[in-house]
C-alpha cells in the first residue's frame, strides 16, 4: 500500500518532468480509450479494491470525473456526496467521518472541502494517499493540470506562453494552482479583474494585469474565463451588468482575441454573466475538452499513486 507521502494536496513536489509525464499518459490513455476493441478496456476491473471520494462541497465536473477515472482504473468509487444521509447529520465531525472511514482500509481518498477543514493536517494524519479535489481557496490542483493537459495537447509545451484569468480571481482556487503551476511549466499568467476580485495585496505571485479586457485579449494565446463565486463573496452589492459589459466574454469582445488562441472556463458557467451562451460553440473553445481530459488526467494521476502504467 503506497504511504501519504503520495498525496497531492498542492503542486509543491511535482517537477515539470513529472507534470510533462502525467500529461503524456493521460493523452496516451485517451488514445486508448479511442479504440474500440482495445484489451486495455478489458483489463479494467475493480478486484475489491476501494477509494473514498468525499465531497463536502457541491461538484459535478470533479465529482463524476473522479468517479469515472476510478473504475477506470480498477477502483470501486465509495462517494460520500454532501453528507445529507450520513452521520455528520446527527453531529459527528468531517475529521471523524475521515477516520472512521480510513478504518475501512480503502485505497485513497479524494477530497472536497472548505477552508475549515485543513486538509494537509488530515493527509498527514492518516496512512493512504489524499487527493485534493477543491479545498476552500487553497487550490484545486487536478483542475490546474487538466486545463494545462488540454493547451499541452495543443501547444506540446506550455514554455512562454500566456494565459489571461478573467473575473473573481480573489475567490478562485482553479487560480490558485494555476499560480503554482506556471512557475514549473513556465508559463505567463495575466489578470483582468474588477478591483474587487484581484488578488489580495499579499499575494506572493506574479502576474501582468489589465484594466481593459481588449488589452489583455489581445496579449493572451489562453483566455480563461471564471465563474463569479456569490457564495464566497462578503455580501457585497454586485453590479451585473457592469461585470458583463466590461468583463463578460462575448462576440464583439472576442473580436479581439488571436484567431489562434483558446477559450476556456474550469466550470460550472453563469451563461450571460462571465460569458455568452454563443461562446461555448466559437471553435476556439475547449471547455468540453477540459472536462473530457480530466478523466484521463485523474485516472492516470490515480495509476501514478500506484506506479501502474497501461499496456
Ligand atoms: N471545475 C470544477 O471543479 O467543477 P465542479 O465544481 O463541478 O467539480
Amino acid at each position: 500500500m503506497p504511504t501519504s507521502k503520495s498525496s497531492l494536496i498542492n503542486l509543491s513536489l511535482y517537477s515539470k518532468n513529472k507534470i510533462e509525464s502525467l500529461f503524456e499518459s493521460s493523452l496516451q490513455l485517451k488514445f486508448l480509450n479511442k479504440l474500440v476493441k482495445s484489451d486495455f478496456k478489458k483489463q479494467q476491473h475493480a478486484n475489491g479494491q476501494t477509494a473514498a471520494l468525499l465531497f463536502f462541497e457541491p461538484s459535478t465536473r470533479t465529482r463524476f470525473s473522479f468517479e469515472a477515472a476510478c473504475i477506470r482504473a480498477g477502483y470501486h468509487p465509495m462517494v460520500l456526496d454532501g453528507g445529507i444521509g450520513t452521520s455528520l447529520e446527527k453531529g459527528e465531525t468531517i475529521t471523524d467521518t475521515i477516520l472512521n472511514i480510513e478504518a475501512m482500509r480503502p485505497h485513497f481518498f479524494v477530497i472536497r472541502c472548505n477552508n475549515e477543514l485543513n486538509l494537509q493536517q488530515i493527509s498527514d494524519s492518516i496512512s493512504v494517499p489524499v487527493i485534493n479535489a477543491g479545498w476552500g481557496l487553497q487550490g484545486h490542483p487536478t483542475q490546474a493540470l487538466l486545463d494545462t493537459l488540454t493547451l499541452f495537447e495543443k501547444w506540446k509545451s506550455l514554455d512562454n506562453k500566456k494565459i489571461l484569468f478573467i473575473g473573481d480571481v480573489k475567490h478562485s482556487r482553479v487560480v490558485a494552482s494555476h499560480f503554482e503551476l506556471a512557475i514549473k511549466l513556465n508559463y505567463q499568467i495575466g489578470i483582468c479583474a474588477p478591483t474587487e476580485f484581484l488578488p489580495s495585496s499579499n499575494t506572493n505571485t506574479r502576474f501582468q494585469h489589465f484594466d481593459k479586457l481588449q488589452q489583455g485579449l489581445e496579449w493572451a494565446d489562453a483566455v480563461m474565463a471564471l465563474r463569479v463565486q456569490k457564495e464566497r463573496h462578503d455580501g457585497s452589492p454586485f453590479d451585473v451588468q457592469n461585470y458583463r459589459e466590461n468583463f463578460g466574454l462575448n462576440l464583439a469582445a472576442l473580436s479581439s482575441l488571436n484567431k489562434d488562441a483558446f477559450i476556456m472556463h474550469p466550470g460550472p458557467i453563469n451563461y450571460g454573466i462571465e460569458i455568452e451562451h454563443s461562446i461555448s460553440k466559437d471553435s476556439r473553445s475547449l471547455i468540453l475538452q477540459q472536462v473530457e481530459n480530466g478523466v484521463f488526467l485523474r485516472e492516470s494521476l490515480i495509476r501514478n499513486l500506484f506506479k501502474e502504467s497501461p499496456k
